[in-house]
């Protein structure tokens, strides 16, 4: 139980894997101590963004069953379900008690959410719910004619119930329970069995854009995320190329691959981004030599800290996204090797670690393995000056 994946998660400098606050909040550390909070943008605002897919795409007859689909984010749901405000209020009443019977019971226990940060995400929960023209603040109106009013909700109260229930008693990661996370200035649909993106690897995506700003080459070359998850960082690199390049991500994971799809899907970038099922290199066999680029936040846990996690991201985010082997390693040093046969000269890529001490391992393998392969190999910090990151360059 390192820090670095244990504390809170206003502490995003320290939250690596502490599973809230990362959305709706975007978090940067100012100092120690010291942090600016910017509030989630309204999802109304956030959906006008990416391409509208009509319900035929996501529920069309050829749609894979509902076992294999993925899950459809609360706030993208149909707002069909006609409830009593006086409904809404009860259970939102009923939730804010449940939250604040919790105190600082999951804070102390493994650094969990604590009721404030709980009652936060009960206000979002509310917000994702509600149809989209209807002011939230009506939960706290009295009187006789919101009570008799009907509102319609994107799911059924009585599943509302169900979802608090399972944010609390059993630790269910938020993210899931919404179905989304948001991250730089997107809004990832995320499942079980998809890690919910963290806002330390944004920074993977300003690396990327800082060497395209300078080289038109590898601005217009292909471009690898690999274990690519809920494809946050593909997208955001193929938004970064601007429709130059082109990124293939991978993941071993079918769930991930099946989630990834769709983001990349909603944010019409299908042109751009191809996402492919395999084992790291295994489905990049036909672009051997010639990546302009590779990014990855592979899982750099030491096995033996799993089962010290937050209860959210331990209980319920996937262990092959977390798992990094015996150091944690395992991984990291894989792709740093195949980096030296997948990228062309020139080439660049960043890869995310689990702080100093695995970037500087990274180093020293590209030191004495790989001599004269790569060269402006550094570490990078994230947010709150931790070496983060570990970008190079292919001789
Ligand atoms: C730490 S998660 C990162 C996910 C995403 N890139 C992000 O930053 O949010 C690591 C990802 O690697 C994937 N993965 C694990 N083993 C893999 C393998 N052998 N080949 C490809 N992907 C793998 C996992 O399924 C997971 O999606």
């Amino acid at each position: 139980m390192t820090a670095s994946y244990r504390l809170s998660s206003l502490c995003i400098t320290t939250s690596i894997f502490s599973s809230h606050g990362t959305r709706q909040m975007k978090v940067r550390l100012t100092g120690f101590g010291g942090l600016s909070t910017f509030i989630r943008p309204p999802l109304h605002r956030l959906k006008s963004t990416p391409c509208a897919l009509s319900s035929s795409v996501l529920f069309s007859s050829s749609s894979p069953p509902a076992s294999q689909s993925h899950q459809v984010p609360l706030f993208l749901r149909v707002p069909k379900y006609a409830t009593p405000v006086s409904d809404l209020q009860k259970w939102y009443s009923w939730a804010s008690d449940l939250a604040a019977s919790v105190g600082s019971t999951f804070l102390v226990s493994d650094n969990g959410p604590d009721s404030s940060l709980l009652c936060r995400e009960l206000r979002w929960l509310l917000e994702d719910a509600l149809q989209e023209d209807i002011d939230p603040s009506l939960i706290h109106q009295v009187g006789v004619n919101s009570a008799q009013r009907e509102v319609n909700l994107k799911t059924g109260i009585e599943d509302l119930y169900k979802l608090w229930i399972q944010r609390i008693e059993e630790r269910r990661p938020f993210q899931y329970i919404v179905g989304c996370e948001h991250w730089r200035d997107l809004v990832l649909c995320v499942q079980e069995g998809v890690l919910i993106p963290r806002p330390e690897t944004e920074i993977i995506i300003d690396l990327v854009a800082d060497v395209i700003s300078s080289n038109r080459v590898l601005k217009e070359g292909f471009w690898a995320d690999l274990g690519t998850g809920s494809g946050a960082i593909a997208i955001g690199t193929a938004r970064a190329l601007g429709g130059c390049g082109t990124v293939i991500a991978t993941d071993l994971s079918p769930v991930a691959v099946k989630v990834a799809s769709f983001n990349v899907q909603r944010y019409g970038l299908q042109g751009v981004v191809e996402v492919r099922e395999g084992s790291w290199f295994e489905p990049l066999k036909d672009v051997q030599g010639k990546l302009a680029g590779l990014v990855s936040n592979p899982p750099y846990i030491p096995s033996e800290n799993i089962p010290g996690l937050q209860a959210e991201v331990g209980r319920h985010e996937p262990k092959l996204a977390l798992d990094g082997g015996v150091d944690g390693m395992d991984h990291l040093l894989h792709l740093c090797q195949g980096a030296a046969s997948m990228l062309r000269t020139g080439g660049f890529f960043a890869l995310e670690t689990n702080g100093e001490k695995q970037s500087k391992l990274i180093l020293d393998y590209m030191e004495k393995e790989h001599r004269g392969t790569f060269y402006n190999a550094k570490a990078v910090p994230d947010f709150a000056g931790v070496l983060r990151f570990v970008t190079a360059f292919r001789v």
